[in-house]
């Protein structure tokens, strides 16, 4: 990949990866809100997180997983060479086959628990597991950045 190239890719990546958290953090908010606030702040924050979070999140893993094969592929660091860029492709591979089998399925779910807390009803199913979502990916996220900055453990076998 020539360094211009390269630089480009480099700047979706980073791009990518930040929209990502960013969008982990705000999740995070929306949890907090609709845990902590009154019944018409908590349905909102509901029927935001689920309607609007999971598209841009996928989109945003999506854009992460396909610049980072971009620049493993097109660079000396290889897909499988380095264990820093191994474990991150790994990681990223787990993060957004989750966002589809586990988040995307329960949305609707998050939605309607929201109409009814807007609605002034008690709501029947239980969204508290809605906490682990952005705790885990925030946490496997900053892990992946420590790994891409100290690049640590040296080559695979490959
Ligand atoms: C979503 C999790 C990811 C995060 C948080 C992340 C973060 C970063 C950061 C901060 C850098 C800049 C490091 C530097 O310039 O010293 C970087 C570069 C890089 N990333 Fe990622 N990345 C992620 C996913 C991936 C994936 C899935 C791959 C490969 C399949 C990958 C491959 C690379 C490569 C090869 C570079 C070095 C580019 C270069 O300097 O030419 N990344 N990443």
């Amino acid at each position: 990949m020539r360094p211009a190239l390269r630089k480009g890719v480099l700047v979706l990546h980073l791009l990518s990866v930040g929209g990502w958290i960013g969008i982990d953090v705000l999740v995070g908010a929306l949890v907090l809100a609709g845990t902590l606030g009154d019944p018409a702040t908590a349905g909102l924050a509901y029927r935001a997180l689920g309607s609007f979070v999971v598209v841009p999140m996928l989109t945003a893993a999506l854009a992460s997983l396909a610049t980072g094969l971009l620049l493993g592929l097109g660079t000396k660091w290889g897909l499988a060479r380095y264990w820093w860029v191994l474990v991150k492709l790994g990681l990223t591979l787990v993060l957004t086959v989750l966002i589809v089998v586990a988040l995307r399925p329960g949305m609707p779910e998050v939605v309607l628990h929201g109409e009814q807390l807007a609605a002034g009803l008690v709501p029947e199913g239980d969204v508290s597991e809605l906490v682990f979502p952005p705790i885990v990916s925030l946490v496997v996220l900053s892990l992946a950045t420590v790994l891409s900055v100290y690049k640590p453990w040296g080559r695979t076998r490959r």
